[in-house]
């Protein structure tokens, strides 16, 4: 109660990443342990510009397990969130050997409270869950002081999430045991391995409500063909591909094959039935306006890849950035508010040569891009020391 003395609080806070797919996870073998039908391979973005906080708590004090998002309190119920909170609590079981009847905060039978925020925009699209369970899953993991492996832990939040575990270069292995045990993120390399390696997040506007992702992906896996080839034939094949391209930094392979790949699970939801439409008119758009960009210069200099919304990821090197968020500037005339056209890492400014202009920029389009987020690689989840970032007052509730 408000009037009692503050018993002491463990609390503990962690940020993690977002991570987008280069090798696209889609469809499960096991609903309920969250197993994929293949292996996938991602990005990991840098948390300067994309981030999940998240501070976990527990005290003797506390009356039930709480989570707000964003400042609003939401229902811990969710199967998923539970799966994580268990998980995360029979590991430390196992971890103290048995005994939880200790008098200290850390009793695992005291409830837990959960404040989680973005820094950045829900409206904008951005797939948070990834982000949100792979931090939720680090902070309890930190408060109850288990190390380790946790990436099978925060795949059972949303398999995407397993991937955000780790920074850089990251595989979710399929694995083959029905337990799950062994599908479990690994990384590949290191954000540091491939440093001109950058990303643009084009965020546009006009969001519509899509099919969620786990709804569809159910869908492809009872109805599709084309899922169950690729699943068996084509992804074995492009992981190994897509590791040499990371291996060597060869962005002309990494490159075409994200956006081969991207292709492919979109083609996947075109052959699933009812078919599911992620990509539309400007999405078509900027997919064509990559390909006369590329023709333009005669090599691969950047790629897309769309997951299950409209906004389009492009991977690129740092040497084309200037140049093609100003061909993305003509063919998408920002609307003159005021606001940010660019965010993130700095864009320095490129005069575009008249052949180019004439060659890729076709008939603009104002308005449809919101904004363009400029980013690169970074790393896996990261423990906040300063207590002044924290979520959670002393007293427990959101500050
Ligand atoms: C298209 O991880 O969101 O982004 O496991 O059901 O939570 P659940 O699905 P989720 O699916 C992500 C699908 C994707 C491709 C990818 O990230 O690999």
């Amino acid at each position: 109660s408000a009037m009692a003395e503050e018993r002491p609080l463990a609390i503990v806070t962690c940020t993690a990443p977002v991570n987008i797919a280069v090798i696209k996870y889609w469809g499960k073998r096991d609903n309920d342990l969250i197993l994929p039908i293949n292996s996938s391979l991602s990005v990991t973005l840098h948390q300067d510009q994309l981030k999940t906080t998240t501070t976990a708590a527990t005290s003797r004090d506390f009356t039930k397990d709480r989570l707000w998002l964003n400042g609003e309190e939401v229902d811990v119920g969710h199967p998923r969130l539970q799966a994580c909170l268990q998980e995360v609590r029979r590991l430390a079981r196992k971890r103290r050997g048995g005994s939880s009847d200790d008098e200290s905060p850390l009793n695992l039978s005291y409830k837990v409270h959960v404040a989680t925020k973005n820094n950045f925009p829900t409206a904008a699209g951005l797939a948070s869950s990834a982000a949100g369970y792979a931090c939720l899953v680090s902070a309890l993991a930190r408060l109850y002081g288990v190390e380790g492996e946790l990436s099978e832990v925060a795949r059972r939040g949303s398999g995407s999430a397993c991937r955000s575990m780790l920074g850089g270069f990251v595989e979710w292995r399929r694995g083959q045991r029905p337990d799950g045990k062994d599908s479990l993120a690994q990384q590949v390399a290191p954000e540091t391995h491939w440093p001109e390696l950058r990303v643009l997040v084009l965020v546009v506007s006009g969001e519509k409500k899509q099919v969620a992702s786990t709804a569809g992906m159910q869908t492809s896996v009872d109805t599709s063909p084309l899922l169950k080839h690729r699943a068996e034939v084509v992804v074995p094949e492009r992981l190994e591909l897509m590791m040499r391209h990371i291996r060597e930094r060869d962005f002309e392979g990494f490159g075409q094959l994200t956006m081969k790949d991207s292709n492919q699970f979109h083609a996947t939801c075109l052959d699933t039935f009812p078919p599911i439409f992620y990509l539309n008119d400007l999405s078509r758009h900027i997919i064509a306006l990559a390909h006369r960009f590329n023709a333009h210069h005669g090599s691969t200099k950047v790629a897309y890849t769309f997951d299950a919304g409209p906004n389009a990821v492009i991977f690129t090197l740092a040497d084309t950035v200037a140049e093609f968020v100003e061909v993305v500037r003509r063919s998408f005339p920002p609307a003159t508010n005021g606001d940010q056209f660019i965010r993130g890492l700095p864009v320095g400014s490129a005069a575009l040569p008249e052949e180019l202009l004439a060659a890729v920029v076709t008939k603009p389009v104002p308005g449809a891009v919101r904004y363009i987020l400029h980013t690169k690689p970074g790393p896996g989840p990261q423990f906040v020391d300063d207590p002044s970032q924290h979520l959670l007052g002393a007293d427990g509730l959101p500050c």
